[in-house]
């Protein structure tokens, strides 16, 4: 499991300049209230210093030492009661001078007793979602709105998702095989590999979805990067080191020596690393053998548990449905 560290460290600062605004609206809200009360200047003075009038008792030796703190105590505790009756009498909420935290539960540290706060770790697969590629497709595509009546193979597609569900996913961190999904179009293919993103992501993992010509492109730009410029990122990097890879749409780019090379090396590279891939394709066999050498149509058909996707293309027959 490994949440990017470039991830990390964005959440870090957005919680960081977090404290920084509830410190500054805060701010705002006390001028507003010291402007149009006055008073509260001079009890807020006197409720700073209960500090050291707590230190000053105790240092006054044993005797009589709870009577003198609870006087302290009372002080303090009338000083914030009238505190607050002048602000609800001016017409401000009585907490109107407190910080207002995002989250409670760890006053927008994103930690409590060392422990990640749900918050913090909501707001690092929010982060790791965006990273990931798979954009708005999450937001409407999981598991939850798939749908098994398109198919024709219903019952090896209700197998599948079981076998994502229940096994696939839960068993990730100790190996999962590699999954290609092969059918026509509008079948789901994206729908359903989304929706494992999601799951995995939602654990912890980095996920890393792009179409196989976006995929290619960013290997082909890496070639005629700048070497000299240290701070240039190398693009193909995340598809090699991502804890899953989804390949999609593959065989819709042009094939050619490079592309060839590209996806041998992608699959030899994570093979070798344990890192898993989903793949979809469009493509039948058949093609995949014209398309590709023998040695990356076995790599595909070797290592890669193949899923077929039979039925109804879901977006004409949703179209037809509506009308
Ligand atoms: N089984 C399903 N249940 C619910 N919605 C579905 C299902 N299959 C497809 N859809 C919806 O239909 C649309 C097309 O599906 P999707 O993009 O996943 O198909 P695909 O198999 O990836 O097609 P292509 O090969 O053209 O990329 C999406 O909006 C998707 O959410
Ligand atoms: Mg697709
Ligand atoms: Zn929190």
């Amino acid at each position: 499991m490994s949440f990017l560290r470039k991830n990390v460290i964005a959440v870090h600062d957005d919680f960081e300049n977090r404290r920084r605004l509830n410190e500054s609206e805060r701010s705002v809200r006390l001028m507003t209230a010291y402007d149009k009360i006055p008073e509260l200047i001079s009890i807020d003075a006197q409720l700073s210093k209960t500090g050291s009038e707590i230190m000053a008792v105790a240092m006054q030796g044993k005797d009589g030492l709870n009577e003198r703190l609870n006087q302290v105590k009372e002080k303090n505790l009338a000083l914030q009661e009238k505190r607050c009756a002048l602000l609800v009498a001016n017409g401000f909420p009585s907490n109107y001078t407190d910080i207002v935290y995002r989250c409670e539960l760890c006053c927008d540290y994103g930690f409590v007793d060392g422990k990640m706060c749900k918050c913090y770790r909501s707001a690092l697969i929010e982060k790791q979602i965006e990273s990931s590629g798979i954009g708005n497709l999450i937001k409407t595509q999981s598991f939850d709105t798939f749908n098994l009546d398109f198919y024709e193979n219903k019952d090896e597609m209700k197998e599948l998702v079981n076998y994502l569900k229940n096994h696939y996913i839960p068993s990730f961190e100790g190996g999962v095989p590699n999954l290609l999904f092969a059918g026509g179009t509008g079948l789901g293919k994206t729908h359903l590999t989304t929706s494992v993103a999601r799951a995995l992501i939602e654990k912890g993992y980095n996920v890393v979805y792009e179409t196989a010509q976006n995929i290619f492109s960013d290997f082909d730009k890496d070639r005629f990067r700048d070497r000299f410029d240290e701070n240039a990122e190398i693009l193909g990097d995340k598809y090699l080191e991502a804890d899953l890879l989804i390949i999609d749409d593959l065989g819709v780019e042009m094939v050619s020596g490079f592309t060839k090379a590209c996806l041998y090396n992608i699959i030899n590279t994570r093979t070798n690393k344990n890192l898993p891939i989903i793949a979809s394709t469009n493509l039948t066999g058949a093609e995949i053998e014209r398309l590709y050498d023998q040695r990356i149509k076995s790599r595909l058909f070797g290592d890669f548990s193949i899923k077929r996707f039979v039925g109804q293309d879901a977006r004409t027959t949703a179209k037809k449905g509506r009308k």
